[in-house]
């Protein structure tokens, strides 16, 4: 315990220049193998640290196929359990989620039979009333589109941990073409007939986004949709 931080420390650290490009640091990363680098600007003092999710998020941004909200980005991202949890990964995760639910997208009459399911397992689990309203709200939302939307059955996936709860919703149908546009209050891609069913006033994706405390989703035409939504637990 009176040993002192200088024998402890890794020496010889590799670091980043503020004005480096990505391609430089992603070859680091990959050669290297860390998760992270501090970055110095040009009188050699540290100035923040990059991570590899840092520039995934980045890179995903770009290229319009993930919608990112969180308050608590840092605080999120910073844990491990987060890159199991990115649906690149869904294998390792899926096995892992302690509640899953098969869409079924041919019966109509089944939607939020799935958000029912998932409160009543969060109910028996001690969790409050009020978290898994927001969970089941949100879920119920995610479970819909995937019957009227993507054309496909679907799944659901909840991963527990201490102070939050993770739920993936997904299915491999037909994609969202533009996910700004879909995420706007108002709009739909629902047919007539799905209106009459009281279906497709285009407040779906914002409800998600408003009852979760983060919010990712992942879509391309023809490759099926990603929702993932996490929630905290306050108090
Ligand atoms: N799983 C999905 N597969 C394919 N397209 C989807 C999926 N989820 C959402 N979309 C697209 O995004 C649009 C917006 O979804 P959102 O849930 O916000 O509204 P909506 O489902 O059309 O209406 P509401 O949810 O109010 O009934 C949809 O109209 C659809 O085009
Ligand atoms: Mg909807």
């Amino acid at each position: 315990i009176d040993d002192k931080l200088v024998n402890r420390m890794s020496k010889d650290v590799r670091y980043f220049h503020q004005k480096d490009g990505i391609e430089k640091v992603l070859s680091d990363f990959e050669r290297y193998g860390y998760g992270r680098f501090p970055v110095i600007d040009k009188k050699h003092r540290v100035i923040g640290v990059i991570t590899k999710e840092d520039i995934l998020i980045a890179m995903l941004r770009k290229l319009g196929a993930l919608y990112i909200r969180d308050t608590r980005r840092n605080e999120l991202l910073e844990e491990s359990t987060y890159s199991i949890l990115l649906p690149t990964q869904r294998k390792i995760a899926s096995k892992e989620a302690k509640f899953f639910y098969e869409i079924n997208s041919l019966n109509v009459n089944d939607a939020g039979l799935g958000a029912l399911k998932l409160k009543k397992f969060l109910l028996d689990r001690g969790y409050s009333e009020k978290i898994c309203r927001r969970v089941s709200i949100a879920t119920y939302e995610a479970e819909v589109n995937v019957i009227i939307h993507s054309g496909v059955d679907g799944r659901i996936d909840a991963f527990l941990n201490e102070n939050r709860i993770i739920v993936r919703i997904w299915d491999k149908g037909k994609g969202i073409e533009d996910v700004n546009k879909a995420m706007q209050e108002g709009y739909s891609t629902a047919s007539d007939q799905i209106r009459e069913l009281g279906f497709g006033a285009g407040m779906g994706l914002s409800n998600m986004k408003r009852y979760s405390d983060k919010m990712i989703l992942i879509s391309s035409k023809g490759k099926g949709t990603t929702v993932e939504l996490t929630f905290i637990k306050r108090g």
